[in-house]
C-alpha cells in the first residue's frame, strides 16, 4: 500500500489503467525488447484530497537528453505563455532588477518573453536537449532538476526571485516537499509563485483519462494544492482557471499574511466541494465512466475497420500512449501516428509500437477518418486542417466523449 508523500495516509487505488509504458517513450524498433513497463493507477488520498499516482516512475526516465516535447510546437500554447509573461512583467516585475524563475523552462517559449524585455531570468529545465534549445535563442537556462539545492545554488549566483513561475510543471515532481522547500529558499519575502497544470475537476468532469500518466505524478485541485502548502507556510492568494490542455488551473501563491487572497479562491474551494473531489464515490465513478469511453471507442475502431476506412492518429501526444495502451489499439485499428516533432518520426508509439509518421504522410493522401489525440488543440488543429475535412475527411475524438465530429460541411 503506498502512503500519500504529502500527508502520509493510505492511498486508494481507484483507477486501474493496467502495464504502461513511459508516455514519451518513442523508440526505435531495436528498442523494443528492452522496453520499460510500469503499472499506472490513479490513486487518491481521502487524508489530504491528492490524487496521485500509486506507482511513480524513477525521474531520468523520463526527463532526460532526448525528451520529444516542445512546448513551441503549439502556436496557441506560444500564444497563451505570450500573454501571461506580459501580464508577470506588467504586474509583478517593474521594479528594477526584478528577476524572475520559470521551474520546467523546457525551450524557453515563456521565458523568451522576459529575455526580450530585457528582464533578468533564469529557466530551470532537466532535459539537456530542450534546454540547448532555449540557450540558442538567448534564454538564460540551467541544466538541472529542481529542488532545495538548486534554489540556493540560483540565490547565490544570482538572487531572490519576485516571481517563481511553472507550466505544466509542478505535477510532474514527485517530492513536493522538496520542491516546497526549494520555493521557500528562492522566493523573496513578497515574492509570489504561479503555477497552472491541468485541473483534476476537468478530467473528472470531461473523463479525460489520458491525463494520466507516468509524467504526472499529480492531479492538482485547489484543495490539495492548499494542503500541501500550507504545511510550507504558503497559501493560495488567487486560482485563475485557463482553457489549456482542457482544462488547467494557474495558482497564484505567497507567504502565509503577505497578500490578500482574492474572493476567487472561496468560489473555487465550493465549487470543489459541490464536484465531490474530496468523496472516494467521485473516483469510482470516474472509473466506470473510463471504463465506458474505452468500450465505446474500442467499438467505433473496430466497426470502422470492418467498412475498411482508413483511420490515423494524429499527434503522437504523451495522452495517446495511455489511450492506446488501456484500450489495446494496434496498427490492425491505427494505420500510423501523423505528428510535427522531427524527433519522433520513424519511431514507435510506446507499447503498442504504432508508426509516427511526419505531417506530410497525412496529406499524402489523407485517411478517412483521423484520430485526435490532440484534443487539447483541437481548435486550431481543426482550423489549420481545413483541406483535410475538405477532402472529406472526419475528426475522431474520446473527451469529452466518444464521437465523430461533425465539420465535413463547414
Ligand atoms: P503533448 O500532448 O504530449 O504535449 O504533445 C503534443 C504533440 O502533438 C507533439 O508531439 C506535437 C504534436 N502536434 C502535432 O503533431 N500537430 C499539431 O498541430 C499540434 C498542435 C501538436
Ligand atoms: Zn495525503
Amino acid at each position: 500500500m503506498k502512503r500519500c508523500p504529502v500527508c502520509g495516509s493510505a492511498v486508494e487505488p481507484v483507477v486501474p489503467l493496467g502495464r504502461m509504458p513511459l508516455a514519451n517513450g518513442f523508440l526505435r524498433q531495436e528498442d523494443f525488447p528492452s522496453e520499460y513497463f510500469f503499472q499506472l493507477t490513479l490513486g487518491f488520498c481521502e487524508g489530504c484530497a491528492m490524487v496521485q499516482l500509486v506507482e511513480n516512475v524513477p525521474r531520468e526516465k523520463m526527463f532526460h537528453a532526448e525528451y520529444p516535447f516542445f512546448t513551441a510546437s503549439s502556436t496557441r500554447m506560444a500564444e497563451h505563455f505570450r500573454a501571461w509573461a506580459e501580464q508577470v512583467a506588467r504586474e509583478r516585475l517593474s521594479a528594477p532588477r526584478s528577476f524572475v524563475v520559470e521551474i520546467g523552462s523546457n525551450d524557453g517559449t515563456l521565458l523568451q518573453v522576459f529575455a526580450t524585455a530585457g528582464i533578468s531570468h533564469l529557466g530551470v529545465e532537466p532535459s539537456a536537449n530542450v534546454a540547448a534549445v532555449a540557450q540558442s535563442k538567448g534564454v538564460n537556462t540551467v541544466c538541472r532538476f529542481f529542488d532545495e539545492k538548486a534554489a540556493r545554488d540560483i540565490v547565490r549566483e544570482h538572487s531572490e526571485a519576485d516571481a517563481v513561475l511553472a507550466a505544466n510543471c509542478f505535477c510532474h515532481i514527485q517530492d513536493l516537499h522538496t520542491l516546497a522547500a526549494g520555493l521557500q529558499v528562492l522566493l523573496k519575502p513578497k515574492g509570489v509563485v504561479i503555477f497552472e497544470d491541468p485541473y483534476l475537476g476537468d478530467i473528472i468532469e470531461r473523463v479525460a483519462y489520458d491525463q494520466i500518466y507516468d509524467e504526472h505524478a499529480y492531479y492538482f485541485s485547489l484543495a490539495s494544492v492548499t494542503h500541501w502548502l500550507s504545511r510550507h507556510g504558503f497559501e493560495i492568494v488567487d486560482v485563475q482557471p485557463q482553457a489549456t490542455h482542457g482544462g488547467s488551473m494557474r495558482y497564484v501563491v505567497a507567504r502565509c499574511g503577505e497578500l490578500n487572497a482574492t474572493s476567487q479562491v472561496d468560489v473555487q474551494r465550493r465549487k470543489e466541494t459541490t464536484l465531490g473531489l474530496h468523496s472516494p464515490e467521485t473516483y469510482r465513478q470516474l472509473n466506470v465512466n473510463v471504463r465506458r469511453s474505452r468500450d465505446e471507442l474500442i467499438e467505433l475502431l473496430q466497426r470502422l475497420k470492418r467498412h475498411a476506412t482508413r483511420v490515423v492518429g494524429y499527434a503522437a501526444t504523451s495522452k495517446s500512449t495511455t489511450v492506446l495502451n488501456y484500450c489495446r489499439i494496434s496498427t490492425d485499428l491505427l494505420e500510423f501516428i501523423s505528428d510535427t516533432t522531427p524527433i519522433k518520426h520513424g519511431r514507435f508509439s510506446p507499447g503498442m509500437h504504432i508508426p509516427v509518421r511526419s505531417h506530410k504522410e497525412f496529406q499524402a493522401p489523407y485517411p478517412d477518418y483521423a484520430l485526435l489525440f490532440a484534443w487539447n488543440h483541437a481548435d486550431e488543429i481543426i482550423e489549420k486542417e481545413r483541406a483535410f475535412c475538405q477532402a472529406g475527411g472526419q475528426w475522431i475524438t474520446y473527451v469529452p466523449r466518444v464521437e465523430v465530429l461533425d465539420y465535413a460541411t463547414s
